[in-house]
C-alpha cells in the first residue's frame, strides 16, 4: 500500500541517484505543489537546488514577502525577485482575458530565464507537475514552468533546455498534502486555497493598473481574512474577489458617490473541474461586506456570485 513515508524515502533515494552532484533549478510559486516538490529535491540534493520565487505583481496582499520567508524558513535555498513593474507593463492596456494569461506566461518565462542564466552549471528543471496535470496534458496557461508548444526548439530559453524532473506526477493533490505533512510543512500551508498562476490580473475585469490591483489586494484580504476570523476557510474549496469595469451610484454622507463594485466568490470542489457556489452565512457576508466597504476606498458596492460551475467557471475570466 502506499504511504507518504515510504513514498518519500523512495523518492528522496532515486532523486539523490538520478541527479547525483547535478544542479537543479525550480519555480516556486506559494503553492503546495511546486512547495512540496522542493522540499523533496531539499532533502536529496540540499543546495544543489536552486528555487526562484518571482513577484509578479498579482499575487495577494503581503504574499510574496509572507511566503518568501516561510521557505527561507524551511531551509530552501531560494531566491526571490520582485519583478512586479515587469508584469504592470507587460499587460499595459491588456483587457482580454486571454492576451492577459499570455502576456504574463511571457513575461514569466523571460524572467526566469534571466534568472536561471545566472547560475552556472544547472542541468535538471525540476516542476511540481502533479498526475491531474500529467493527464489533462494540455497545460495551464499560467506562468507555470511547463514548457509550451508554441516555442520552437531553436528559440527556446535557456532553462527549456534542461532536463526535466517531476517528483510528483504519479500523485494526486490529496497525496501532495500527505507527503507535505509528512516532510512536516506547514499545515496552513498545505491547506491553502488554489491560486491561479495569472493571479489577480484574470480578477480584474478589463486593464490592469497598480491602483487596481491595490485595491483588490485589499477586499481580497479582508474577504480571506474573515473567512478564516469565522473559520468557514477550510470548508470552502477556493475563494476570492474581483474587481468589476463598472462604477456604480452610491451615497456617503451627503455626498454621491460613483466608484468600483466589486463581487465575492466562494466555491465547493473536487478538482475544479465542476464547482457549486458556497452558501455562506448571511451574518458573515454582511460583516465582510461592511468592512470592504469602510475601509476600502474606491469601492461602494459589493455582490456575491451565485453561479455555479458549469455554465459559470470558477474565475470571471
Ligand atoms: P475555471 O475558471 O476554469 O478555473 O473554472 C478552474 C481552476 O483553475 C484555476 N485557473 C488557472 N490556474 N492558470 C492557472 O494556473 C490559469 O490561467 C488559470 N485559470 C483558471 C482557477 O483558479 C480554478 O482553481
Amino acid at each position: 500500500t502506499w504511504t507518504p513515508a515510504a513514498f518519500v524515502e523512495t523518492t528522496v533515494e532515486t532523486m539523490k541517484e538520478q541527479i547525483g552532484d547535478g544542479k537543479v533549478v525550480l519555480g516556486l510559486s506559494g503553492g503546495v505543489d511546486s512547495t512540496v516538490a522542493a522540499i523533496l529535491l531539499n532533502k536529496a540534493i540540499g543546495k544543489n537546488l536552486y528555487c526562484i520565487f518571482v513577484n509578479n505583481g498579482l499575487l495577494r496582499k503581503d504574499e510574496f514577502e509572507s511566503v518568501l520567508h516561510q521557505y527561507k524558513d524551511m531551509g530552501l535555498n531560494v531566491k526571490g525577485v520582485d519583478a512586479s513593474e515587469r508584469f504592470l507593463e507587460a499587460l499595459k492596456n491588456e483587457s482580454d482575458p486571454e492576451r492577459k494569461r499570455k502576456a504574463i506566461g511571457n513575461a514569466f518565462i523571460e524572467v526566469f530565464d534571466d534568472e536561471a542564466h545566472q547560475l552556472t552549471g544547472v542541468d535538471w528543471l525540476a516542476q511540481g507537475t502533479i498526475y491531474p496535470d500529467v493527464i489533462e496534458s494540455v497545460s495551464v496557461n499560467g506562468p507555470s514552468v511547463t514548457i509550451k508548444s508554441h516555442h520552437n526548439v531553436g528559440g527556446l530559453p535557456d532553462f527549456m533546455k534542461l532536463k526535466i524532473v517531476e517528483p510528483l506526477r504519479m500523485l494526486f493533490k490529496d497525496e501532495v498534502r500527505r507527503v507535505g505533512k509528512e516532510m512536516g510543512i506547514d499545515s496552513e500551508l498545505l491547506g491553502r486555497h488554489p491560486f491561479p498562476g495569472p493571479g489577480l490580473a484574470i480578477r480584474i475585469l478589463g486593464d490592469i493598473t497598480a491602483e487596481k490591483v491595490r485595491i483588490l489586494q485589499e477586499v481580497d484580504a479582508i474577504f480571506i481574512n474573515g473567512l478564516k476570523k469565522w473559520d468557514l476557510y477550510d470548508k470552502v474549496w477556493q475563494a476570492g474577489a474581483i474587481l468589476l469595469p463598472v462604477n456604480s451610484v452610491g451615497v456617503m454622507g451627503d455626498e454621491r458617490t460613483y466608484e468600483k463594485v466589486v463581487a465575492l466568490r466562494a466555491v465547493e470542489s473536487t478538482d475544479g473541474m465542476t464547482a457549486d457556489w458556497v452558501n455562506l452565512p448571511y451574518e458573515f457576508l454582511q460583516e465582510v461586506s461592511n468592512h470592504i466597504i469602510n475601509r476600502v476606498k474606491g469601492v461602494n458596492r459589493v455582490v456575491y456570485d451565485i453561479s455555479s460551475k458549469p455554465p459559470a467557471t470558477i474565475e470571471w475570466e
